[in-house]
């Protein structure tokens, strides 16, 4: 799809229509699938819908700055595009389209460690802001393999997903016969996954001059853990609800980590992120960034790289007009005065953020 083409989607919604559109049916149950219920999957939904704004008015917003800064970098957004495992089933490029986009538009991109074509080929195909994550399948001496790979290959952070010691039941994709041609390989080693501990943190942290992300982290005793284990990013994520089922949305996590951390690491967050009002009820709440799983993966599905640039340009558009209505000219201004607890509309799903998708939107 061309350029032309993408900047005729005036919507999110008409980006999510068209991926579906073009989607087969097994890449579109891996994407929108969660695990076993789905619970925890619309419970990400659900925290986000039970908050409300508290605008303020009167405040001169004519100027309006959506910039961030990323660990110590500046970015356009306070968004990064989250790891994906798999990102070849929505686009042929797999991450080296991601980070086209990552770079053209001016966020960050996690690779994830089974997504192709690669740590190195990823690094070489765009200059962008880049984290690695890493799923441990090997012993100590391969991990650090991988620590000097993504350092010398300009990765800023090393990120762990923690919330993995076992891989979930995704019904969708087991109900589908849908078959990930990554996932044998994914899964070779996995004990070395269900064997990590806080060890293998400290560990880390004693060999590698790289900053570390935990990914995964639910509860604030973990996240007290990881600050002491002097790791620079707690990231607040139940992996879109595509491992443990029954979870808490990660928004409704989100403050009570934000206040154990007390400000000694930066706090990321994802699950269920799909909006520009979704991102800025996580930075008024304490989240220095948010991170897009579905949302990325869709933009790609629907018109590649300059899918997900538009899917970017539209969510940055949300927020700008989001602080605007708030009485708020940057992120720094945000509080959790600005949000309040309130009764949620309607259903929750992977979907819900987008209610005309039932409707002919033109673009199928
Ligand atoms: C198709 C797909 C593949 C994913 N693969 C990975 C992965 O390889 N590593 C990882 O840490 N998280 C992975 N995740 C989780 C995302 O990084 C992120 O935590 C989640 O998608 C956020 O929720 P959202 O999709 O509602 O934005 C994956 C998610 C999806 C949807």
């Amino acid at each position: 799809m061309n350029d032309s083409t993408t900047t005729e989607f005036l919507t999110l919604q008409e980006i999510v229509a068209a991926a579906r559109a073009n989607l087969a049916p097994g890449p579109w149950g891996y994407l929108i699938g969660g695990a076993e219920t789905e619970t925890t999957q619309r419970r990400n939904r659900l925290a986000l819908d039970s908050i409300a704004f508290r605008p303020r008015v009167l405040r001169d917003v004519s100027t309006v700055d959506t910039t961030s800064t990323f660990l110590g970098r500046k970015v356009r957004l306070p968004v990064l595009l989250a790891p994906i495992g798999g990102m070849e089933s929505f686009d042929p490029a797999g991450a080296a389209a991601a980070a086209r986009a990552a770079a053209q538009f001016g966020v960050p991109q996690m690779l994830s460690s089974v997504c192709q074509p690669g740590l190195e080929a990823t690094a070489a195909t765009a200059d962008t802001v880049r984290v690695f994550q890493l799923y441990v399948r090997g012993d100590d001496d391969w991990v650090d393999d991988w620590g000097r790979r993504a350092r010398a290959h300009g990765y800023k952070a090393f990120c762990f997903t923690v919330d993995s010691a076992s891989y979930s039941r995704r019904e969708r994709d087991l109900v589908g016969r849908f078959v990930k041609p990554w996932r044998a390989a994914a899964a070779a080693g996995a004990k070395f996954q269900a064997a990590l501990s806080w060890d293998q943190v400290k560990r880390f942290r004693d060999r590698h001059d790289l900053p570390i992300i935990l990914k995964g982290i639910a509860t604030a005793e973990d996240a007290e853990i990881a600050v002491r284990h002097g790791v620079e990013v707690i990231y607040v994520s139940n992996h879109g609800g595509r491992q443990l089922d029954h979870g808490l949305g990660s928004a409704a996590v989100l403050p009570a980590i934000v206040a154990a951390v007390g400000g000694r690491a930066e706090v990321w967050v994802d699950g269920g992120f799909m909006r520009g009002t979704d991102v800025v009820k996580a930075i008024a709440l304490g989240a220095r960034c948010v991170g897009l799983g579905r949302l990325a993966c869709l933009g790609l599905a629907a018109g590649g790289v300059a899918g997900l640039v538009r899917a970017l340009e539209l969510l940055e558009e949300e927020i700008r007009i989001c602080l605007m209505l708030l009485g708020a000219t940057s992120f720094a201004e945000l509080t959790p005065a600005h949000l309040v607890a309130a009764p949620p509309v309607g259903e929750h799903s992977a979907l819900s953020a987008f209610p005309l998708l039932g409707e002919d939107l033109g673009t199928a």
